[in-house]
């Protein structure tokens, strides 16, 4: 255990919301708290205006601004706290999801006016798969929202998690009064749009110390009286281990904009959350603990100057101790590969570093070397598992306008395949090329991408699958299967087969007629398979 101090100071989460539930204004307090930035406002959303959906110059200047808060380390009471950003529009959602893997816990930030919305359930469901620790912020309690008891049972129930509040908030909207803290029993007033100050902590004997009644009025301190007795009732102490275990959600109310109840979050949050967690591989758990170094890529980002190919390839260090200039063993293309310049994002600077430490997430230049997934070692050959690739949503054929730029199109596609922004299906013993995408943004990047960076100009004939499952079996039932279904098998980037289904119907159908084969819904079942 040589490096414990530097892994127990550390925690690295991800803010998760539907758009609009207040993350970016979270982000920004948090890293106002922190000192890594000194005035608010200084934190551009990353998200892609509603509006913009199809201006895809919008979607470059986003591009930008998103290397820059992809990855916002700041310290907070010694401790050395990695926030990771995640995309908020929709389209986006596979990055969100890769950019999950790579924390050990996140703050889930639920509008009060709106509950659960619809990516809060889909990103929940990524966070139950990892069994990811999970805090939830309930924002906006200065506006008419739903009332609290009403909120928490939709949360549960939506998102199928056991909550325990550790704020209860006094009214909202207009007659928001503040938050009682039900863990060290004080009471926080409110003042709107004034920064939540330490004069505005009210410390209370107990529930019925009069000093309630005088601060927030008797009406009010009777109601809270009485949902404290409920709330205790019913809660009782946290406990951590249900928390660490993703079992139990801990729950504070406050006002992002107002920068109400975020002190609270993060004094908790840094108490609390898990330290850097081990992770597995397609050989053994990897413990942060252990001496040599492991690390693996969850996102792959473009360099935005067409001229340089370059990329910049996030690794997510899970073990030992990162060097610069060091050889390491990246374990898919079997090379060792060293690095003059990896940068970390202390106070949103790119620094180059000379080290880092599991929980850290560093910046690597890549020349085509990565895809996402790839695993970095001092010499031992595994690969970081729980990277898995969805079944897009959306499917279209692409078509190379210009036969000239032939070669261009496929290195372009490679290469933004790589990155992510979408998945390649090549027709099984053909060439026909199929984007499968999240969202029809992704579409739109891709075209402009492939014609800005590599000359190449394409088109997109949109096809009506349903979904991409990965299949496997004895041989000879595949063999029968693609034989059959020739027209809706491809081939996915490695070379794995997949059945594209043109509706429900039709792949249960298959499935029943096909009692050999497996149809898996993420591109992970070889790990699945091992277990
Ligand atoms: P997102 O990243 O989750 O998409 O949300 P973001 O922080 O951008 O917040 C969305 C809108 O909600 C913003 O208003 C923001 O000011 C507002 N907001 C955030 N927290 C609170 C809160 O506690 N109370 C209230 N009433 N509003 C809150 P906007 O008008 O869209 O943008 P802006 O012009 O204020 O930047």
């Amino acid at each position: 255990m040589k490096y414990e101090k530097e892994i127990s100071r550390r925690r690295t989460f991800a803010i998760i919301s539907h758009p609009d539930a207040g993350k970016t204004t979270l982000t920004e307090k948090l890293l106002l708290f922190g000192g890594a930035i000194q005035v608010a406002g200084a934190v551009k959303s990353n998200k892609i205006k509603k509006h913009a959906t199809s201006d895809f110059m919008e979607i470059e200047r986003q591009r930008g601004i998103s290397v820059a808060t992809s990855v916002m380390s700041f310290e907070y009471k010694d401790t050395l706290i990695n926030l990771l950003d995640t995309p908020g529009h929709k389209d986006f959602a596979e990055d969100t999801y890769r950019t999950l893997t790579a924390v050990d816990s996140v703050i889930l930030v639920i509008d009060s006016v709106n509950g659960v919305e619809e990516q809060t359930r889909k990103l929940m469901e990524v966070c139950r798969m990892r069994d990811t620790p999970v805090i939830v912020f309930v924002n906006k309690m200065d506006r008419d929202g739903k009332l609290p008891f009403d909120l928490l049972d939709e949360i549960e129930k939506e998102l199928n998690i056991s909550l325990h509040p550790l704020s209860w908030p006094i009214n909202m909207g207009k007659e928001f009064k503040g938050v009682y803290n039900l863990h060290d029993k004080t009471l926080q007033l409110f003042t709107p749009s004034q920064k939540a100050t330490e004069e505005n902590t009210v410390p209370i004997e107990n529930i019925n110390d009069e000093l309630l009644d005088e601060k927030v009025g008797p009406r009010d301190a009777a109601q809270l009286r009485e949902d404290v007795e409920l709330l205790d009732g019913v809660y009782g102490p946290l406990d951590n281990e249900q928390y660490l275990a993703a079992k139990v959600a801990p729950v504070f109310f406050g006002s992002a904009v107002n920068n109400f109840g975020v002190r609270e979050l993060l004094d908790t949050f840094i108490n609390i959350a898990p330290r850097p967690q081990p992770r597995a591989t397609d050989k053994r758990e990897v413990s942060p603990d252990e001496d040599k170094f492991t690390g693996f890529i969850f996102k792959i980002h473009a360099n935005l100057d067409p001229r340089h190919r370059d990329r910049i390839a996030f690794l997510r260090v899970c073990s030992g101790r990162f060097a610069r200039n060091t050889f390491y063993h990246h374990s898919r293309i079997q090379k060792d590969v060293r690095f003059s310049n990896p940068y970390s994002f202390l106070a949103r600077e790119k620094d180059v570093i000379e080290e880092a430490y599991p929980g850290d997430v560093i910046g690597l230049f890549d020349t085509g070397n990565f895809k996402i997934g790839d695993t970095l070692t001092e010499g031992e050959d595994l690969q970081f598992t729980g990277i898995p690739t969805f079944s897009p949503e959306l499917f279209k054929e692409l078509v190379n306008k210009d036969p000239m730029k032939t070669k261009q199109m496929e290195k372009g596609i490679r290469q933004l395949t790589d990155e992510g922004v979408a998945q390649l299906f090549t027709q099984h013993g053909g060439n026909r090329k199929i984007i499968g995408c999240v969202g029809e943004l992704q579409f739109e990047v891709i075209q402009y991408r492939l014609l800005q960076e590599y000359s190449a100009s394409c088109s997109f004939v949109p096809l009506s699958f349903y979904k991409a499952c990965w299949i496997t079996g004895e041989k000879k039932a595949i063999d029968d299967f693609v034989r059959f279904k020739q027209s809706n098998v491809m081939e996915d980037k490695d070379g794995n087969l997949v059945y594209l289904a043109l509706s429900e119907w039709f792949l249960n159908t298959e499935r029943q007629n096909n009692p050999d084969i497996e149809f898996h819904f993420t591109s992970e079942f070889k790990t699945a398979m091992a277990k």
